[in-house]
């Protein structure tokens, strides 16, 4: 890639590998909910170019909410605490949930998130994760869909960010420790 912020850094999954990937998770979805109305919960801000794609590779009746949680501060560590900074705009009672989200890591934003929408009472609660990184985690989640399964990297680029930086890259790409910034 020939543009200044992709200088120096190495590609993970390139724009098809994740758009074939996210068709299939999106073809998967949508026989699990054939006839079912569902509620694509989108967790800010780093899952929202993934739900927009896999959106569209959905093939039910399907609205969106988003609910952003207390991020990592700006660097690369967590500081642990997760809060909800801004709840869901419709009830969820009784509806088919699909959260979606960049990467499930520790697991605790997932854990919490799931605890307070299991409180809602949703008819199902489901969650896709674009990526996995198994070896990290701290609480015991799952997701129902993940895109790819990945090892401790730290990853930017298509909706994932460094310090709110390289959301907009369309690739994924590994993010070095010593990353000159
Ligand atoms: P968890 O609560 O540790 O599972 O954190 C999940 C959140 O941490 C993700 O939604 C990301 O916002 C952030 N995160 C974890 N790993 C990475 C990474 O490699 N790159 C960018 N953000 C990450
Ligand atoms: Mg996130």
């Amino acid at each position: 890639m020939a543009t200044t912020v992709y200088r120096d850094l190495e590609i993970l999954y390139t724009r098809q590998q994740i758009a074939d990937r996210v068709a299939e998770m999106g073809a998967r979805i949508s026989e699990d909910l054939k006839g079912e109305k569902l509620v694509m919960v989108g967790v800010l801000k780093g899952a929202a170019i993934f739900l927009s794609d896999l959106a569209r590779t959905i093939d039910v009746d399907a609205t969106f909410d988003f609910v952003a949680v207390s991020s990592y501060g700006k660097g690369q560590r967590s500081s642990g605490a997760v809060k909800l900074i801004k709840d869901l705009d419709e009830p969820i009672e009784g509806k088919n949930v699909l959260v979606v989200e960049d990467i499930l890591d520790t697991g605790l934003t997932l854990a919490y998130l799931r605890k307070i929408f299991l409180q809602h009472h949703p008819k199902t609660l489901r969650i896709a994760a674009l990526l996995d990184k198994p070896s990290r985690r701290l609480e015991k989640i799952e997701a129902d869909y993940v895109g790819f399964s990945i090892p401790n990297l730290f990853v930017i680029g298509y909706g994932m960010d460094y310090a709110e930086r390289y959301r907009n890259l369309p690739d994924i790409c590994l993010m070095s420790p010593d990353h000159p910034e």
